[in-house]
């Protein structure tokens, strides 16, 4: 069974009530709920984790290669500044898939460039909650034609 790591970044386990008018009101569990009854429909599994903290991201990231077919990232603010989770993603190797609720491109202009887009497979955003069902469903589909 392919297992994928849904990885989140800072200061979303306040989704719910952070800027909801940028954010959305669905918060971090539900998001969570959400991912695993679509992980349970696709017959994978999936795990699901988040921190504030970029070296334990970091650490996330380089533990998943022994234990993940891929990962979805919301790297939150580390997004636009971490070339330490850039090279954490570089070494391991695995796909990740880039996941933002908000369209970072169409907010301030430090949140177009993304550190991870380089070496992601791809990027979704601007979908709220939603794009977090579009990132694990691009990822399967990736995952599958790769085997
Ligand atoms: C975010 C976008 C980032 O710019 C921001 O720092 C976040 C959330 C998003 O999901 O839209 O924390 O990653």
């Amino acid at each position: 069974m392919q297992s994928i790591l849904i990885l989140n970044g800072p200061n979303l386990n306040l989704l719910g009530t952070r800027q909801p008018d940028v954010y959305g009101s669905v918060t971090l569990d539900q998001i969570e709920a959400q991912c695993r009854s679509k992980a349970q429909d696709a017959g994978i599994s999936v795990a699901f984790t988040q921190s504030n903290h970029e070296g334990t991201l970091v650490d996330a990231v380089q533990e998943a290669s022994s234990q993940y077919d891929g990962i979805v990232l919301n790297a939150g603010a580390y997004t636009h500044s971490s070339i330490a989770l850039m090279d954490a993603i570089s070494s391991v190797g695995l796909p990740v898939v880039e996941v933002h609720l908000s369209n970072i491109h169409a907010r301030e202009a430090f949140r177009h460039t993304s550190f991870i887009a380089p070496v992601a497979i791809g990027q979704i955003c601007g979908f709220g909650a939603h794009g977090y069902i579009l990132a694990l469903d691009a990822l399967i589909s990736y995952l599958e034609a790769e085997t």
